[in-house]
């Protein structure tokens, strides 16, 4: 990962960003981002003038090189901030990280006063756009290794740095577990990469489930899914513990490390990228572990079920009956619809065994996700108006997106069976309403205090875009590194 350092001014830097304000309306004239201390005055005098010169917009992520040859700076970088809001200094700093990744150092002159949200958004684009997947992409690393945040008060901002390069960090853990391919990653891998980031922190404690504790405890949805597989499943619980935590919330993430669709198999193009279908859980534990190297003040507890839905003589059945952690039954008629059961187990057994004041699942649930909202979008579920509202705030402010979905009463007699408690699998569109309102029945007390968000397509980019690398995008770390600081 790149290093950012906060500086208080004058050295002559190689090359030269220089922040560029767009004006209301946009188009010219832009305006050098007024009051910048560090800068010489023959710099200043000549940016100020190249601004109408290279038609800079402002625009945010917008940049215009400029050359000085034989003369430091060599080289200036325009580089438009929008408005100068958190969303545009992030657009600004991951355009750099693309721009700039031929350089080796640059240094961006920061204005006077600049508000630390500024510098977390920059922060978190100049992180998030610079991530390459190691394994695929070893030769295209980035040359920029330090990059230098010119500010009058480096002390000022010292811990929004921190804060965003914590959640820059865990984004980045949450993608690079989320890309691996299952061949590495299968839920025993995983457990063992929870295991090596957990340690060392005194309040952070590990437990995994194997198979055999899952069903002496009747984990029997996790054990239904994981059932097909050579590499079996787990249950990852993850509680970071700081002392005189009044708030205490759990996370529940869907861990498919692999979803060939089970014996209702997947056709090819629907099982291209199943790799990702364990990024909910991915998203979790990042989170957690942020929230442990922040200490933020609240008890958070991660449930990550982890499980390969394979095809094989001991794969679980469509019709098949399973029963789940505390006793609930579901008729399985399509073993494609997988996520659902696994995460019925940690539901259940939060409710019963954990008792938190808050209940948050994230998972890559159903395909009917992008159908409903298309490729950036989650779909967010809760029956508690003000819980879904602070988290929308957080995903928005975080610079991800989701929209609230409703739990349509109407469709509930869907969810009957005539042999279990529930059927699994509806038919009936709307699949990710019919999913939440699944998952809804494993939430006991908490019916009120549960939000679920059906991250399927937000989980994965295609292509480079802003502070997105093509591939997995770590959706749901910076939102809940928000959500979690105003819990208190
Ligand atoms: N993992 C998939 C959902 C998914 C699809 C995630 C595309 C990411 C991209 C999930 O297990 C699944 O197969 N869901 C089924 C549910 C159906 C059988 C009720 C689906 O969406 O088709
Ligand atoms: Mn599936
Ligand atoms: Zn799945």
């Amino acid at each position: 990962m790149l290093a950012i350092r906060l500086v208080d001014g004058a050295e002559r830097p190689d090359v030269l960003v220089l922040p560029v304000r767009s004006v209301e309306g946009g188009g010219v004239p832009a305006a050098l981002s007024p009051d910048l201390p560090v800068l010489p005055d023959d710099v200043l005098t000549e940016a100020t003038a190249l601004v109408p010169a290279t038609r800079a917009t402002g625009r945010a992520g917008e940049v215009h090189p400029h050359l000085r040859p034989g003369r430091t700076p060599g080289r200036l970088l325009l580089v438009g901030i929008g408005s100068g809001d958190e969303p545009g200094w992030r657009a600004a700093g991951a355009a750099l990280a693309r721009a700039g990744s031929n350089e080796t150092q640059i240094t961006i002159a920061m204005p006077a006063d600049v508000p630390p949200e500024a510098v977390r958004g920059l922060v978190e684009g100049l992180l998030l756009a610079s991530y390459r997947f190691r394994l695929t992409e070893a030769g295209d690393t980035p040359a920029l290794a330090d990059v230098d945040l010119a500010v009058t008060d480096p002390a000022r901002y010292a811990y929004t740095l921190e804060r965003a390069e914590v959640t820059a960090r865990m984004t980045r853990l949450a993608r690079d577990l989320t890309n691996t391919p299952s061949s590495v990653k299968n839920p025993q891998w995983f457990a063992e990469r929870v295991e090596e980031a957990a340690t060392g922190h005194p309040d952070l404690h590990l437990r995994v489930r194997e198979p055999d504790e899952l069903a002496a405890e009747g984990f029997g949805g996790i054990l239904a899914v994981g059932g097909g597989s050579a590499s079996g499943p787990r249950l990852v619980e993850l509680d970071w513990r700081p002392a005189g935590a009044r708030t205490h919330v759990v996370l529940v993430g869907k861990g498919i490390t692999f979803d060939t669709g089970g014996i209702s198999i997947k056709p090819v193009p629907a099982m291209k990228l199943m790799r990702k279908d364990m990024a909910g859980a991915a998203a979790v534990v990042a989170a957690t572990l942020g929230a442990a190297a922040l200490r933020l003040p609240v008890r958070v507890t991660t449930l990550a079920p982890l499980a390969e839905n394979a095809v094989s003589g001991s794969a679980f059945r469509p019709g098949d009956v399973i029963t789940h952690y505390g006793g609930v039954t579901s008729e399985t008629t399509n073993s494609d619809a997988e996520g659902r059961l696994v995460l019925a187990d940690a539901l259940a057994y939060a409710v019963a065994e954990l008792k938190p004041d808050l209940l948050i699942d994230l998972a890559t649930l159903t395909g009917a996700n992008a159908v409903a909202l298309g490729k950036r979008t989650g779909a967010l579920y809760s029956e508690n108006d003000e819980l879904a509202a602070d988290v929308l705030a957080a995903i928005d402010a975080a610079g991800e997106a989701a929209w609230r979905m409703p739990l349509t009463a109407d469709y509930v007699e869907h969810l009957a069976s005539e042999v279990a408690d529930l059927y699994s699998a509806p038919n009936q569109g709307g699949g990710s309403v019919l999913a939440a309102l699944y998952l809804r029945e494993f939430t006991g007390d908490l019916r009120q205090r549960w939000l679920h968000v059906d991250m399927s397509a937000p989980s994965w980019a295609d292509a480079d875009s802003a502070e997105l690398t093509r591939g997995a995008t770590g959706w749901g770390v910076r939102s809940l590194l928000r959500w979690l600081p105003t819990l208190g």
